[in-house]
């Protein structure tokens, strides 16, 4: 095979035979095709798609492109959740050492941000002293000793993809289906987990704006999990207004924090209660209700004991950021919307997030909102506020707000839950 003609294959429409897919992942993570040949043919891709053939066959050959790893030396069965990405979306934090809490091993392997989407790692490096990087011994040592780990995924784990992803996201390719389904199948079938849960953001926040996208998306994850030997599912969840009342590093942590200690916003505990719902029963576990778990302050000891183990101090205070501006209500109303997209742009902006990889981020920058969907505000009341360490930020923060805060005068019917579909 050669470059051209496989490019030429996708731009014309056609389907890509299995050993022209095999040749040239292998041939992109060995240098032999050039990025300007395989940003074309993802654009091609992106442009006439792939079938589900087409996409479990590219799927595992990105996985056969590194190592596996495996969890069958554990003593504890493994489940992991992936979402796809959202604002507010801190979902992770309560949710690993809950699971484990509950007796299941969890591999959370995860990421940092990029774009207007927080990365988990980023914000657990909010608190003092935590380490992000553990080789395979220690991950394996803290999930038979804490249950949970939430790391960085090692170097060998589906290097195509993260070549790949790397590109995509400077060329305007990462809005694909068969893309991002085999991007983020391949690294979580390599990681070797028994069980995974799915939570497919749809919304404005969310790279799948409409519930259609969202499902084929979600149907094409759950298709190649299984094939694969995972058991896997997926929860469609609403990412038109942002996750609980913060986003941004140090703020999410502590919003978290909350949760675990029994309290949070509603949709943050919803939400961590059913997608451990999922997880136990994906493992034959349905027999324990986690919201006991979390009620009597067991997944708190295991936060405390996941954060200690790599370094960090749970009791420490977090870092706040020197500046604040608070934004008042302009007039009385209730709170009709909160743009998910306009509250995460605004958290970018205010330093919360990075705009190339390898960037530091702000740990006490972000959003802290005071009023959720629904709620009656007066004229003068704080809607919210901006926290940076770059004041000179504010006014782009301020102007990605303009209107991502609407009230009206009369009460609007709002959400009554975060999840939209199961899958
Ligand atoms: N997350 C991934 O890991 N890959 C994608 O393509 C999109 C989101």
């Amino acid at each position: 095979h050669d470059a051209v003609e496989v490019i030429a294959t996708k731009r014309d429409g056609g389907r890509l035979s299995g050993s022209q897919i095999d040749w040239v992942v292998d041939a992109y993570t060995r240098d032999v095709v050039a990025p300007e040949q395989m940003s074309a043919l993802a654009m091609a891709i992106v442009l006439n798609g792939m079938d589900r053939e087409e996409i479990a066959r590219w799927t595992d050959a990105m996985i056969r492109s590194g190592q596996r790893m495996d969890f069958s030396s554990l003593s504890r069965p493994t489940a992991d959740k992936h979402s796809t990405g959202g604002v507010g979306d801190k979902i992770t934090l309560p949710l690993a050492p809950l699971v484990a809490a509950c007796g299941v091993a969890v591999p959370q392997l995860s990421g940092r941000g990029l774009g207007h989407t927080g990365g988990t790692l980023d914000k657990l490096e909010a608190i003092p002293g935590w380490r992000a990087d553990l080789d395979n011994a220690a991950m394996l040592e803290q999930l038979d000793e804490v249950g949970a780990v939430i790391c960085a995924a090692g170097t060998g784990l589906a290097p195509a993809d993260k070549k790949l992803y790397a590109l995509r996201d400077v060329t305007g390719t990462v809005e694909s289906i068969p893309l991002i389904a085999s991007s983020i199948m391949s690294k979580k079938i390599a990681e070797g987990t028994g069980s995974l849960v799915l939570d497919v953001k749809v919304g404005s926040g969310a790279f799948m704006k409409d519930l259609d996208d969202a499902r084929e998306l979600a149907r094409t994850m759950v298709e190649l999990g299984r094939a694969a030997g995972v058991d896997t599912r997926a929860l469609l969840t609403d990412m038109a207004t942002p996750l609980g009342r913060t986003a941004g590093n140090a703020l999410e942590v502590a919003e978290a924090v909350e949760v675990l200690a029994g309290g949070g916003p509603e949709d943050v505990v919803e939400l961590t209660l059913a997608l451990a719902r999922e997880m136990l029963a994906s493992v034959g576990r349905d027999d324990i209700d986690p919201a006991d778990v979390l009620a009597d302050g067991r997944a708190m000891d295991c936060w405390r004991a996941m954060i200690s183990a790599q370094g960090g101090d749970p009791d420490a205070p977090l870092p706040h950021a020197a500046d604040i501006q608070v934004v008042a209500a302009e007039e009385d109303g209730y709170v009709a919307r909160i743009d998910a997209m306009a509250v995460g742009l605004a958290a970018w902006r205010l330093g919360a997030g990075r705009s190339r990889p390898g960037e530091t981020v702000q740990a006490g920058a972000g959003v802290e909102l005071h009023v959720g969907l629904g709620d009656r505000v007066r004229r003068g009341q704080p809607l919210m506020t901006l926290h940076t360490e770059t004041p000179e930020r504010l006014p782009r923060a301020l102007a990605a707000l303009d209107d991502g805060l609407e009230l009206s005068e009369q009460p609007t019917p709002v959400r009554d839950s975060v999840i939209l579909d199961r899958i």
